[in-house]
């Protein structure tokens, strides 16, 4: 089989296509020869060196995969041969063929393709996370969600919807037109322009309920400002330390210094809430995990979760998807196609 391999710390010259051997699947997993591969920020991030969770290089990423049953271990059902699939996998799914553990396995949803299906598990399970889980949305109260155009934006302004939030978005105003069109009520270009004054004066100076921040570093100081009472902030990325080289190390840094540092009498006295989160450090719990994913994938049968594909591009052609969420051109997924 082909898979992508990161071979080193660098720009996209580091991204090769290597041959491996097929892989079989241990008892409690099966092979699923993939039709579609999910392209995340992290992959960009951690081909830069700067994503502490990724595998040593040389290495294969990929957190997500669409495909058939092509294998299926000991301990697994054997009705799931050849049916069509969408799974989480931590790592390795930018390949032809993949092992992964049955529990990270879902049916794909038919009225899906293979490439909207591959961009379903990341995305949507971050954002129901955030929105539905941590960050307790309600109908009637209001979201931020920065760089709303992005795969993680997108899934959270379905999610925003279905719960009657009124939503506010920040990103490149090349992506408003088609932003409004998807149901974003405001759309704030932070570009060209500070995003907390536009923010403050689209609410009246209140700011809002929720806020979803991936950016890091001192904006994360910016977002908390701009919650209102009982507001809460979710903190999940650091794209703000994105770059190759020395330069990503140093953004890091900065990034790390200018984080914000959360007092338990301000939180108190704001009546203000915070929190992190990581989806890749949710593998020990497939359970919990799985509940959200059955939620999304009932979302996709009632037609209020609409995974937007933006490009597909070949494995050859991998080079080319890292540039194009890293010049921030995307809207929506970046799929991988073997
Ligand atoms: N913690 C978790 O579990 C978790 C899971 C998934 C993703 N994430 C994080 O969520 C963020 C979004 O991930 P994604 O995979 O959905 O990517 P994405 O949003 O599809 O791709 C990148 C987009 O982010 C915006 N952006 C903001 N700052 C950027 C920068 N310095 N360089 C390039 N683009 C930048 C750009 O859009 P505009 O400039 O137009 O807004 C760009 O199009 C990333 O920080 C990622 O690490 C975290």
């Amino acid at each position: 089989m082909r898979q992508i391999v990161t071979t080193a710390n660098g720009d996209i010259d580091v991204l090769k296509i290597q041959e491996k051997p097929d892989p079989t699947p241990r008892d409690d997993e099966v092979v699923i020869r993939v039709r579609a591969a999910g392209l995340n920020f992290a992959d960009i991030l951690a081909r830069q060196g700067l994503y502490p969770d990724g595998p040593p290089k040389p290495c294969v990423m990929g957190y997500e995969v669409s495909g058939v049953v092509d294998a299926v271990g000991k301990d697994v059902n054997s009705s799931f041969a050849g049916k069509s699939v969408v799974a989480m996998t931590r790592f390795g799914g930018q390949s032809e063929m993949v092992a992964v553990k049955a529990t990270q396995m879902f049916e794909k949803p038919e009225k899906l393709t293979f490439e909207q299906a591959a961009a379903i598990p990341v995305n949507y399970l971050t954002a129901y996370a955030l929105l539905v889980v941590m960050g307790s949305l309600h109908e009637g109260e209001s979201i931020l969600i920065h760089n709303v155009g992005g795969g993680v934006g997108l899934a959270a302004l379905d999610i925003a919807k279905k719960i009657g939030a009124v939503t506010y978005g920040t990103a490149s105003s090349g992506k408003h037109k088609f932003l409004s069109e998807r149901g974003l009520h405001h759309a704030i270009d932070y570009r060209r322009q500070d995003w907390q004054p536009q923010l403050m004066q689209l609410t009246n100076g209140l700011g809002v309920d929720l806020i979803i921040d991936p950016i890091g570093g001192a904006h994360w100081k910016k977002s908390y400002a701009s919650l209102r009472h009982t507001g809460r902030l979710g903190m999940f990325g650091v794209s703000t330390a994105s770059a190759n080289g020395i330069s990503g190390k140093l953004k890091m840094l900065k990034a790390v210094v200018q984080m914000p540092r959360f007092h338990p009498l301000g939180l108190l006295n704001k009546n203000r809430g915070v929190f992190g989160l990581n989806l890749g450090h949710m593998w020990h719990e497939p359970e919990k995990v799985a509940l959200w994913m059955r939620d999304i994938l009932r979302g996709v049968d009632e037609e209020w979760i609409r995974p937007h594909v933006d490009q597909a591009f070949s494995f050859a052609d991998v080079g080319k998807a890292h540039r194009r969420l890293e010049e921030r051109k995307n809207i929506g997924k970046v799929v991988l196609i073997p």
